[in-house]
């Protein structure tokens, strides 16, 4: 596994944002990218639809296995950006299940996902927002993982999924003027680098924590259960404890990222972050 560490220099004077990143795949791809002129083939977006199996009623509980993808066909991270006129790494696999969006690689103002819907169940709030929707996929898994919680017992609340980038940036500016930047940027997301805006994302929440996203929600049986069960239905806990300096943020135990169950299960058996599993070996 490539080691990554945390900078708090722009690469150059090219890269906006100061940021967390991977360093070997990004100072590679940003070299090959400002030294040389976009070639047709960077341009060109990288083959991005994956097919993962949808959850169904043979086994209400679980989500069927994939058919493990070889590990040649992954969307590696080097792969899957170009360099926009600007200097920002732009994310091209916009319709994978595996999208990255980071700090390191920004998602097009204007890309909203064609598919989302809203997941039947229950959130902390009535009124019928954006928030409520993910891409179909993940929200029939949702609703999955959701019915199995129950069965054990739990009731989870999904607090918020998609968002858009102009909801992005009104959300981080908010943030940033009651924490001060530099806070904030450790918990929020700057516009075009959130993978809500993927409509992948959906926070989880529970009420003990009274619905709230606090870092005591990975204490409660609800925060405890979806670490050790949500990669059965394709979901993973995308920041994890201890990964801060590779995902760029804090420890978020209610963040589930749709991934799909087969690269969830990987994913999680290995303890990794999305990062380290779309890294180039
Ligand atoms: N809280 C996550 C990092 C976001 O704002 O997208
Ligand atoms: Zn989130």
């Amino acid at each position: 596994m490539k080691k990554y560490v945390l900078p708090s220099m722009l690469i150059g004077s090219m890269v906006v944002l100061s940021a967390c990143k991977p360093v070997d795949w990004a100072e590679k791809k940003w070299n090959a990218t400002f030294n040389e002129e976009s070639s047709e083939e960077n341009e060109k977006q990288i083959s991005n639809e994956q097919t993962t199996p949808k959850p169904n009623d043979e086994n209400k509980n679980e989500t069927p296995d994939e058919q493990p993808s070889a590990e040649s066909d992954l969307p590696w991270l080097e792969e899957t950006v170009t360099a926009s006129g600007d200097g920002k790494a732009v994310v091209q696999n916009l319709d994978d299940l595996l999208i990255v969006a980071n700090k390191e690689r920004n998602l097009p103002g204007d890309y909203e996902p064609k598919d989302l819907v809203t997941p039947n169940v229950p959130f902390p709030f009535k009124e019928d927002l954006p928030k409520k929707k993910l891409r179909k996929e993940a929200a029939l898994s949702l609703e999955v993982l959701f019915k199995a919680a129950e069965e054990d017992g739990l009731e989870l609340l999904a607090q918020s999924g998609y968002r858009s980038y102009d909801t992005q940036v009104s959300i981080f500016a908010f943030n940033a003027e009651q924490k001060g930047e530099e806070v904030a940027n450790k918990t929020s997301s700057r516009p075009g680098q959130s993978e809500h805006q993927t409509g992948l994302s959906m926070d989880v929440t529970s009420q003990e924590v009274n619905f709230e996203l606090v870092e005591a929600f990975g204490e409660t049986k609800e925060g405890k259960w979806l670490a050790e069960n949500a990669h059965k239905y394709g979901f993973i806990i995308r920041y994890l404890k201890g990964k801060e300096e590779i995902t760029g943020y804090q420890y978020e135990p209610w963040h589930l990222r749709y991934v799909g169950v087969d690269h969830a299960k990987k994913i999680h058996e290995q303890g990794i972050t999305l990062e380290e599993y779309l890294q180039k070996p």
